[in-house]
């Protein structure tokens, strides 16, 4: 009953907000197609994402885990005309797959995707000592997502916006003595978010199609 509500809510908002054009559908459904599991991120948090970056005026974007390239697509499309993305995936099918889906949006030139595991491939970005990024978002496997974020930082200057998926995983968050690795990750990445001198943060809920979850949004201190 309750699901059901939210999803017409959901539905409410991308119908006025968040309109998916043949990209973006094409783009979910080329994962079924390659037997991908639907974790992409929903039409209204790709909205939401832009708006971060509107928010922070993003030219220089962050994110761990593209999986099919959708996340990916809605913020390149968000980018001003010398903005980037490099986004790092792990799984080869996933990236080849987001490439296509990348290039099939049109959006090839501001879309640098590295693949490798994002614990190997975030020091290779700090050693190349470039400027920092403006938006950073976090959606790869959740055991390490602190370790994610302690990189984030170094990656960032004051006001960079940091944006992490999947934080409360139907509410298992509540679960002390859980045995699944990905709850335990995000509890112990909830703890330390809250607890970090560096950051200005919170949890924001979502409900709506996907499962009941939710995305942490930290901004980084005047005071780095
Ligand atoms: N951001 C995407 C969804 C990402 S799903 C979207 O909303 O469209 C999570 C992705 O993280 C998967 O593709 C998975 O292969 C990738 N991943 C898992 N472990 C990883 C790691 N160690 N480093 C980088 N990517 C990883
Ligand atoms: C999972 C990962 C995601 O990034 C997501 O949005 C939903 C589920 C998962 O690994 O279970
Ligand atoms: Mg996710």
């Amino acid at each position: 009953m309750e699901q059901e509500l939210f999803s017409k809510v959901d539905n409410y908002i991308r119908n006025l907000f968040a309109k998916e054009d043949k990209v973006l559908t094409d783009t979910i459904k080329s994962l079924d197609s390659e037997n991908i599991p639907q974790h992409s991120i929903s039409s209204n948090q790709g909205k939401f994402l832009q708006v971060m970056m509107m928010a922070c005026n993003a030219k220089k974007v962050l994110e761990i885990g593209a999986l099919g390239g959708y996340s990916t697509i809605w913020m390149a499309r968000s980018l001003p005309d010398n903005g980037k993305i490099i986004t790092i995936e792990a799984d080869k099918h996933h990236g080849d797959l987001a490439n296509k889906n990348i290039e099939n949006a049109g959006l090839k030139s501001k879309v640098e995707l590295r693949i490798g595991k994002a614990l190997d491939i975030l020091p290779q970005i700090i050693s190349e000592n470039k400027e920092p990024f403006d938006l950073i978002f976090i959606d790869a496997d959740k055991p390490p997502y602190t370790e994610y974020f302690t990189y984030a930082l170094k990656l960032s200057r004051p006001g960079t916006i940091i944006i992490c998926d999947n934080v409360i995983r139907s509410g298992k968050i509540l679960e002390n003595d859980t045995q699944d690795e990905k709850v335990q990750g995000v509890q112990r990445f909830n703890k330390m978010l809250s607890e970090n001198q560096y950051v200005t943060a919170t949890i924001i809920p979502t409900v709506g199609i996907k499962e009941y979850d939710g995305m942490a949004i930290a901004v980084v201190n005047r005071n780095l």
